[in-house]
């Protein structure tokens, strides 16, 4: 049997081997195989070579200035600002970038300045990170109803009847948002970009969170007409991390009462008469001094994006993940029993370059997936573990109950993933609240894909008692191992 080295497809992204030997050398020289680029993309050598070639011969100031200085950090950042309106089709008529330090910071100026008010709507999909689930905080203290739309199973995509019955719903005189990814940073599946136009038709303003959309996937604003759009660039093409932006429109963006003013945001403020003025526009929302030398990498980052041929990206994910989910899906020990289940989809119909499984013993055991990272780090491959900041996904891929998120939160500030790891697999037995993630990105190659299946293929047979032990524990996101 040929492997995915042989398909036509795929050979016919060759153009990106050539990247990877030239851009991406550490990788192989380094004997590594990255899977976790919905973690973090991965930049190229050059970007970081264009990046320093213009700070070493530029002098540049706080742009908050009218010196030669200012004006020439000014000069870049507006530069950036209009190329990223560029790529993503976005008009500047109606749409402006406010550059943020990631997406979580674009959803967050969202949330805290959104008018929720009693009567109004906070509607979000299960399927949603942490950093979108959190906006319910600000709607709840201002009185305004939090709702979820669920998602189907197997293939965890938003149900479609029963998000249009909650949109219907709006109470069309009060401001709602309804707020969710473009794509699942947990199943990789692609929600359908058209309910944004349903539920702005139903009364409600839309936040769209593209940060896992973005790296492989062309966000046309010219074809769709989010009110918000939130981006982190390092998801995009691995460098510079801190900056992210929210995209939004201009009208929406004036809409906003923000909680606060802050240097940088105002035409005018005084002391004495306690009162400011905003100023217009992305200036307003820009709190303090940007990331002003770091903002230009974003440019070479979107050029580096282009230069690779970004469609040649997607096609290759597409080719790379379709044979990972097959070759997947067929692992079965010798006894019959599959050795992984998948959570979302199994075929390439609408889903991106994200798989997030759990592996079984030959008994039908959950395998510790904190382990499985562990000995596929030692063979130097990078998975993510854990619950990937959304819990949604998590919870109704395997139908956890209201009881079990009680019981969980009876334990207070005690409650650790890994507890309620350990909490949900003695009240259910085989259900897990954590999941391994292998994801792929602009250089993938089959190599990395072969690599990760043999070591899926190594665990045929093993018992959960035979795979040991891990050797660390998880509080929560931070890691932070003995010694480091
Ligand atoms: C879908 C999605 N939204 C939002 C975020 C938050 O991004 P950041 O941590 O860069 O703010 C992430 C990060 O993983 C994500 O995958």
């Amino acid at each position: 049997m040929g492997t995915i080295a042989d398909d036509p497809d795929y050979q016919a992204t060759s153009a990106l081997d050539r990247l990877r030997q030239t851009d991406y050398a550490r990788l192989d020289a380094t004997d590594q195989v990255y899977l976790d680029y919905t973690g973090a993309g991965l930049y190229g050598e050059s970007q970081i070579r264009d990046h320093v070639a213009g700070l070493s011969t530029a002098v540049l100031g706080n742009p908050h200035s009218l010196s030669v200085a200012s004006a020439a950090s000014t000069e870049r950042v507006e530069h950036t600002r209009r190329r990223v309106l560029e790529w993503f089709g976005a008009s500047r008529d109606r749409y402006t970038v406010i550059f943020t330090a990631n997406a979580t910071g674009a959803i967050r100026l969202v949330g805290e300045s959104f008018p929720f008010a009693e009567g109004g709507q906070l509607l979000l999909t299960t399927d949603n990170h942490n950093s979108v689930n959190g906006i319910r905080e600000f709607a709840v203290r201002k009185g305004a109803r939090v709702d979820y739309a669920p998602l189907t199973m197997p293939e965890l995509r938003i149900d479609l009847p029963a998000l249009h019955a909650r949109l219907d719903g709006a109470d069309r005189s009060r401001r709602n948002l309804f707020a969710f990814p473009a794509q699942s940073n947990f199943s990789g599946v692609k929600h359908p970009l058209d309910v944004i136009a349903y539920a702005q038709r139903a009364g409600w303003q839309v936040l769209l969170d593209a940060a896992a959309f973005v790296p492989t996937n062309r966000l046309d604003l010219s074809a769709v007409d989010p009110d918000f759009v939130a981006v982190s660039f390092y998801k995009m093409f691995g460098y510079p991390t801190g900056v992210g932006c929210l995209i939004a429109k201009r009208d929406a963006l004036e809409a906003l009462p923000r909680p606060w003013f802050a240097g940088g945001t105002v035409n005018f403020a005084t002391v004495h008469g306690r009162h400011h003025i905003r100023s217009a526009g992305e200036a307003g929302f820009e709190d303090g001094t940007i990331d002003y030398l770091s903002i230009p990498a974003v440019e070479i980052g979107l050029r580096h994006l282009e230069r690779a041929g970004f469609d040649l990206i997607g096609r290759r994910i597409g080719c790379l993940t379709r044979y990972l989910l097959e070759e997947l899906v067929a692992l079965r020990h010798s006894n019959g029993r599959h050795m992984i289940r998948i959570y979302g989809p199994t075929t390439m119909d609408m889903r991106g370059g994200t798989i997030t499984m759990n592996g079984y013993d030959p008994d039908g055991h959950l395998l510790d997936y904190r382990r499985i990272e562990e000995l596929a780090g030692e063979r130097g491959i990078s998975l993510r573990t854990g619950c990937f900041c959304n819990p949604g996904a998590g919870e109704t891929a395997e139908q956890l109950t209201d009881e079990d998120m009680d019981r969980a939160a009876a334990f207070g500030r005690e409650m650790t993933l890994p507890r309620f790891v350990q909490l949900m697999a003695t009240r259910h037995t085989g259900k897990s609240a954590g999941a391994i993630r292998a994801s792929l990105g602009i250089v993938s190659n089959a190599r990395d894909v072969e690599r990760f299946l043999d070591f899926m293929r190594g665990l045929r047979d093993q018992t959960k008692l035979a795979l040991g032990d891990v050797t660390f524990d998880i509080e929560s996101c931070r890691i932070i191992r003995d010694g480091s």
